[in-house]
């Protein structure tokens, strides 16, 4: 299925990866981050991330099994692979247990333009559960408005392991504060320009909590006082 696809249009392959990592960026990402990229495709955003992090730091699911396999051969390089040790997984259930750690970041690019209510609430109950004290998910959406309705099917709608028909859905920003607020988590929308390709916007949902901080030790400083 999809043979070929990148999962986006051809003409926003680099800009629409390069995007999810200034975005991850501007939320904390850092060496020692530990990220989940949920339908990381054929790793359009992670080939920026995977380089960056700390060996064992990154996971991917992934039901389209050939996407990943494409990703790595022609998008990351071989070297980085056996460097950094990403791992995979390719369940459809947004069954973020499989890897038994916990996440600082969650990467959810053009996920819930596609995913149904029940669907988001699976990946936002999977965040509570396994994100780390001050976890951050960035996920991106179209927001609902005149003329595209609030989703309210019970199914993804797009391409993916069982289906070649491109579509994408809406939901409406209440519903997703709503969500949130009822699991104890903050969602805020990102400053950033939509892509002209996919005029889908950014939120940050996030942990309470905070992220660790690692800054290097004062040099001027005896070490009593570090
Ligand atoms: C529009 S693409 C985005 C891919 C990637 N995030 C990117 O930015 O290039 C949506 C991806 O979600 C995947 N997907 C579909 N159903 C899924 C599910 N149940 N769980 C996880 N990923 C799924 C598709 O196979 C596809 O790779």
């Amino acid at each position: 299925l999809n043979e070929g696809w990148l999962g986006g249009t051809r003409g926003s392959f680099i800009k629409g990866g390069r995007e999810q990592l200034v975005v991850l960026l501007e939320h904390g990402l850092d060496f020692q981050s530990v990220v989940l990229d949920v339908g990381c495709g054929c790793l359009r955003g992670s080939r920026w991330v995977i380089p960056l992090l700390d060996r064992g730091h990154f996971f991917g699911i992934e039901p389209q099994r050939a996407m990943v396999e494409r990703g790595l051969r022609e998008f990351v390089d071989p070297e980085i692979v056996r460097l950094k040790e990403p791992r995979f997984d390719h369940n459809d259930r947004f069954d973020f247990s499989v890897f038994d750690t916990t996440f600082t970041h969650f990467m959810m690019r053009s996920i819930w333009s596609h995913a149904s209510k029940q669907q988001i609430e699976v990946m936002l109950d999977n965040v509570v559960e396994w994100g780390q004290p001050g976890a951050v998910l960035l996920t991106s959406y179209h927001p609902a408005r005149e003329g595209w309705a609030d989703y309210r099917g019970a199914d993804w709608q797009g391409r993916s392991h069982v289906s070649e028909r491109p579509a994408a859905v809406a939901h409406a920003f209440e519903w997703i504060q709503a969500a949130c607020e009822t699991r104890g988590l903050d969602v805020r929308a990102v400053d950033r320009p939509p892509l002209a390709e996919d005029d889908q916007v950014w939120l940050a949902v996030k942990k309470p909590g905070e992220l660790p901080v690692q800054l290097p030790p004062r040099k001027d400083a005896p070490a009593s006082r570090e």
